[in-house]
């Protein structure tokens, strides 16, 4: 069946409303559209959980700097809704700007030190925009369960974080990574990569696996797992590391010495003039 599609969020309150009334549950994937398997793999996983699931397109200028690319932002919404029908959502949100930021709006919901180092670090005010879409999302759907992807591992512990400190009731679903066949995280931004780089960028990969094997082969200092995945990046000639962070998988904070029983690496890298995320859990 196809979805109900909508732009005007007064009109997904009322529809949101009567499915509340009939005491279903609702399950949110919020994204930023050009659907690939990796969303398609929160709409199933939003379909298993819920009795009406909603899909929110909408690339949210809130969360670009005035240097990041807004207007060439990868947009195919043929596709998207069609990705959205096929994986059986009920309602998809796609709003204009306007209607999310009217005149005259000036609220920000931000998160503080969680959100400041890693891609917060060199994205200035990113995930306030993020944060600030998503409250409003669950303040329009009002969701059950709202659903993120792992390789955003960042954007996934500062929403859990908001939805804590504020009293949110929605429970966040964190789901794995979804890769290429030859390992390359999905994402929307693959899209900028030409041939050249597309190649570039198994780097990020290949350095996460080699980390992963370090560890498991006992190396738990944290500054030794960071230099095995520095010494594949910088083999890589196209690649530029932005951050290699081996940091504790909740609080984010930077491990040092030997690594705790679980942590997190993550690594940005700008493969050509696109930066690219990637992470892995490893634990010993
Ligand atoms: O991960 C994304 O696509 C975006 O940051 C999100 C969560 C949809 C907010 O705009």
């Amino acid at each position: 069946m196809k979805p109900q599609v909508m732009s005007d969020p007064e009109s997904v309150r009322d529809t949101v409303r009567g499915w509340k009334k009939q005491g279903l549950s609702i399950g949110l994937v919020p994204t930023m559209g050009f659907l690939h398997e990796g969303h398609a793999s929160l709409i199933r996983r939003a379909r298993e959980d819920n009795e009406r699931v909603a899909v929110s397109i909408f690339v949210n200028p809130k969360q670009f700097s005035p240097s990041e690319d807004l207007d060439n932002y990868p947009r195919d919404m043929e596709h998207d809704l069609e990705v959205c029908r096929s994986e059986g959502a009920d309602l998809v949100f796609k709003p204009e700007p306007g209607q999310m930021y009217p005149n005259g709006f000036q609220t920000i919901v931000a998160v503080d030190k969680l959100a400041s180092g890693l891609c917060g670090a060199s994205r200035p005010g990113h995930f306030t925009g993020v944060c600030t879409v998503v409250c409003k999302l669950f303040n329009i759907i009002h969701p059950d369960r709202a659903y993120f992807g792992r390789k955003d591992a960042q954007q996934l512990a500062v929403i859990t974080r908001m939805t804590r400190d504020l009293n949110m009731n929605v429970e966040i679903v964190g789901c794995p990574i979804v890769r290429e066949p030859d390992g390359l995280a999905k994402s929307s931004r693959n899209s900028y990569l030409d041939a050249k780089e597309r190649g570039a960028a198994l780097c990020l990969r290949k350095a996460l696996l080699l980390a992963e094997e370090a560890v498991a082969g006992g190396t738990a200092d944290a500054a030794q797992i960071r230099a095995v995945a520095r010494k594949t990046l910088e083999a890589e000639p196209l690649a530029r590391i932005d951050y290699i962070a081996v940091v504790d998988p909740d609080s984010l904070e930077e491990a040092q010495g030997e690594i705790g029983k679980k942590a997190l690496v993550a690594l940005a890298v700008f493969i050509g003039r696109t930066r690219l995320i990637d992470n892995t859990l490893i634990g010993r």
